[in-house]
């Protein structure tokens, strides 16, 4: 039986390169995962009050995070963090308090950036709200993708075959990473 997998994007642009990446390591991953996007950009700022009658928006999100058998995030940097709606995403799905859905699923995180740090710190923020939120992190392959501007056509495929061959790595590790849980 496959492992429902979660994908979240931390750029909501239509023509990202972490959209582009996550398409590319989906149709990469080995069999035994099955890999959803869930959507992030529609969730509004995490807020106690409004959360006292949770909008469907939270509610829906919520259900899917606790679907999921694991977490794959693939995300830019943003002035060396993490972008604020997936900083959001963490936030809303963490609460109410004591009713977090994440905890205890496998993750794993792939920063994609036009610089050449590929979104070292972005991925290192991600991984410190995952310790809290008990989300065990693949430590190995790290995946930090730098030059993103530079990797795909214009049709979102892959221009290198090393590109395409540390993609598809990563993907059979974090599959054995899901596998012993
Ligand atoms: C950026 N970008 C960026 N890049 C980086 O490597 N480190 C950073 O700290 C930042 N900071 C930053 C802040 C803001 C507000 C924006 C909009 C962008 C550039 C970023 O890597 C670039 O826009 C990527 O293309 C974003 O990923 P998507 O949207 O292509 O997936």
């Amino acid at each position: 039986n496959k492992k429902k997998i979660a994908v979240l994007i931390g750029s909501l642009r239509k023509e990202s390169f972490n959209r582009k990446v996550a398409n590319q390591l989906m149709q990469l991953a080995p069999d035994s995962l099955e890999l959803e996007i869930v959507e992030i950009g529609q969730l509004p700022h995490y807020n106690e009050d409004i959360d006292q009658n949770p909008p469907t928006e939270y509610v829906d999100f919520r259900r899917k995070i606790k679907a999921a058998d694991g977490f794959l995030f693939v995300t830019p940097e943003y002035n060396r963090s993490v972008p604020s709606a997936l900083k959001n995403a963490f936030d809303v799905a963490s609460r109410p308090y004591g009713q977090s859905v994440w905890g205890g699923k496998p993750g794993a995180v792939v920063s994609v950036s036009m610089s050449a740090i590929g979104g070292f710190g972005a991925n290192h923020i991600v991984r410190q709200s995952m310790v809290f939120l008990n989300v065990p992190m693949m430590q190995q392959p790290e995946a930090y993708i730098g030059s993103a501007h530079t990797l795909f056509d214009e049709n979102g495929n892959l221009l290198s075959e090393d590109t395409r061959d540390f993609l598809k790595n990563y993907m059979d590790a974090y599959a054995s990473w899901v596998n012993t849980f």
